[in-house]
């Protein structure tokens, strides 16, 4: 099997275990459940929910939500793997994250600190929150917007993101959100597959005080897009000139301004298994995948994860630096923490801006208690040097989280160390777009080592099997596999079903299997390596090296393009690529930059890839694929393997 890296061997003077503090155990929110289970530790509760899986879920749906209408069937399996969760409840998100607060106890409490880039804060106690909810939903209802119907969301890092999401699913209808870092090509893809009628966008958005220009690149796309986008909605940020097409284009504001839109505006009570969002993933072919998550049970896996694991108090300022466009921000930026009542911070701009410490003053400044990021970016931070979090009062944190990647055991230790005070235990958490929540975790009983998501969470059982479907041996990496469906599961892949069955449940008939090679300790310690499809993951956004490819080969000098992940010491992985030309085109440095400018014009700058190599062929097997393990073998210096398909 072709794996990125391998797990480190633990050096005799490195600790078998870091502990984590006693009063964090003995006061944590898991440890009070096992004990209401009567038990004395997670271990054995962990037992407990796997044997009563479905008894424990439900226990879960009930003890962090409101249900407009209980459940007949927690768990129906009969048209596996279309599983369906806590059938014939009728619930909302929104209600449980919004409404219920801003009606009960946690009225005037704040829901969003918000710090933009040039560092103003502005609070959203979940009263206002509601009235922003209630007030777009309204908009969106004015719109034409109904039940069902597919709402693109293209805006920076705003609160207004937020009130968007939550406005779309407060009226039933799903949104997709797109990554503000993401191009013209992206959106225009994801545009296209989910057939959206509205979108809604911004003027810009700021990051790292330069605008980021959302609106133009909007334009682009809904131009592509051969009429699918009726009307955009343009909330003004940056306020620099943006034209505005007449019949299509209105902004934020008016609308809102309009008559009306104060008044109450219901929030539908869906069935669980109503769609509830898509969102977009990279996966082994050209075409993103629009995974969808229904209303019921992505809320119960997503509130009892950000529970149990990052161990949220009411008093918790919790801060998950992750973009919400992405997975990591639906489940714990936008609902998970709502869900919860929690106090969380949202910034809008670059970690480096104005200075390195830009984080740390964050974290000084709100009292953070829980940060939430991904390995990436402490690798980045890690670069700048100590001097820049050690000049912040960083006393406030009592919890750490990682994810996206996993994270080497240098970055481990200097992000428990530095940025700990070497007594926060790091939630280094294993999870996909597809799995909706943490799948693979400790939680805050947990015994830690470096580089490890530990073990799965309560309800989940995972298994590292090879090829045959047998658990692969200690010392044996195998695939990363799910044995038994789990409620904030994929449903579906929008629009394509077969592909959902063929992408997920065929390799391995009737496990769930993850597309990442792991190896799992004499322990029972999971230790992920990497992806084992063409899956890039580059400072941990999800990347197919297809959508790499045929961005390059819509470009007039290029007939033929090849994209491979190379090890990249903050990125984690960077995109190579190797490319044949079209007759009448000569290689040189300015056309291999033309090119990389191109890539990222079309896909977003996190697409751009590090090298363009022109070459006069590349290799293929007899049926035409290309062979990205040889050119990676090549470019790393290793042997270059089994090469009998190779077209001679
Ligand atoms: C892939 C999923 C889940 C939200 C962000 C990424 C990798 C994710 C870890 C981790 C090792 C990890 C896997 C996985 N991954 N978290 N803690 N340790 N690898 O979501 O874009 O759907 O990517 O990210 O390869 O399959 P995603």
């Amino acid at each position: 099997m072709t794996v990125e890296a391998t797990p480190p061997a633990t050096s005799s003077t490195e600790p078998k275990f870091y502990y984590p503090p006693q009063a964090l155990v003995e006061n944590s929110n898991i440890m009070a459940y096992a004990r209401e289970k009567g038990f004395d530790n997670v271990d054995d509760l962990y037992v407990w929910t796997i044997e009563h899986a479905e008894q424990f879920w439900s226990e879960m749906a009930t003890r962090y939500l409101d249900w407009f209408q209980p459940w007949d069937q927690v768990l129906d399996a009969s048209e596996a793997p279309f599983y369906k969760w806590f059938t014939g409840g009728k619930t909302n998100i929104v209600h449980n994250a919004v409404d219920r607060h801003a009606n009960g106890a946690n009225r005037d409490k704040v829901a969003i600190i918000f710090e933009s880039e040039q560092g103003e804060t502005t609070n959203y106690t979940y009263a206002e929150l509601a009235r922003e909810v209630n007030r777009f939903a309204n908009v969106l209802k004015a719109q034409g917007v109904q039940q069902g119907d597919r709402v693109t969301i293209y805006l920076s890092r705003v609160p207004q993101l937020l009130f968007a999401m939550l406005a779309v699913t407060k009226i039933g209808a799903m949104h997709s959100v797109v990554y503000g870092g993401f191009s013209t090509d992206a959106l225009h893809s994801r545009i296209m597959d989910a057939q959206s009628k509205v979108l809604i966008t911004g003027d810009g958005g700021w990051m790292n005080n330069k605008i980021v220009e959302l609106k133009k690149i909007t334009d682009e796309a809904v131009e592509r897009s051969e009429g699918v986008v009726e009307t955009v909605i343009v909330f003004k940020r940056t306020d620099h000139d943006v034209p505005m097409k007449a019949g299509r284009d209105l902004w934020w504001h008016e609308l809102e301004a309009q008559p009306g839109m104060d008044e109450p505006c219901a929030t539908e009570q869906m069935d669980a298994e109503d769609p509830l969002f898509m969102l977009y993933t990279s996966g082994t072919t050209g075409s993103p995948k629009g995974l969808v998550h229904t209303c019921g049970g992505y809320q119960v896996q997503v509130a009892a994860t950000l529970s149990f694991v990052f161990d949220i108090k009411p008093d918790d300022i919790y801060w998950c630096a992750a973009d919400p466009g992405w997975i990591t921000g639906h489940s714990y930026i936008v609902y998970g923490p709502l869900i919860l009542g929690a106090t969380e911070v949202i910034y809008e701009g670059a970690p480096s801006y104005p200075s390195p410490a830009r984080w740390w003053s964050i974290v000084e400044k709100y009292k953070v208690s829980i940060l939430y990021t991904a390995p990436t970016a402490i690798r980045g931070l890690m670069r700048y040097g100590e001097e820049h979090p050690t000049k912040h009062d960083l006393s406030s944190l009592r919890l750490l989280g990682s994810v996206g990647e996993p994270i080497n055991p240098e970055a481990w230790r200097w992000y428990h160390r530095v940025i700990g005070h070497g007594n926060c235990p790091i939630m280094d958490t294993w999870w996909q777009t597809e799995t909706g929540a943490f799948m693979i975790t400790p939680n805050p009983t947990t015994p830690l080592k470096p580089g490890s998501g530990t073990k799965p969470f309560l309800g989940i059982e995972c298994d590292v099997l090879n090829e045959e479907g047998l658990p692969a041996s200690e010392s044996d990496d195998g695939l990363l596999v799910i044995k038994k469906p789990w409620p904030s599961m994929l449903r579906t892949i929008y629009g394509d079903p077969k592909r959902y069955v063929q992408q997920y449940w065929t390799r391995l008939p009737g496990f769930y299997t993850a597309g990442d090679a792991a190896r799992k300790d004499a322990d029972g310690y999971y230790w992920v390596i990497g992806r084992i499809d063409d899956v890039i993951k580059v400072s941990g956004y999800r990347l197919g090296t297809a959508e790499v490819e045929s961005a390059l080969v819509s470009h007039p000098a290029v007939a033929e393009a090849a994209a491979i992940g190379l090890p990249h010491e903050v990125k984690g992985n960077a995109i190579h690529t190797y490319v044949i030309l079209r007759q009448g085109y000569e290689g040189s440095d300015a056309l291999a930059d033309e090119l990389r400018k191109h890539v990222g014009k079309e896909l977003g700058p996190i697409a751009r890839p590090e090298t363009v190599s022109f070459v006069p062929g590349l290799p293929k097997t007899r049926s035409g694929k290309i062979m990205r393990r040889v050119l990676k073998a090549r470019a790393l210096g290793l042997p270059e393997g089994d090469l009998s398909t190779l077209e001679a």
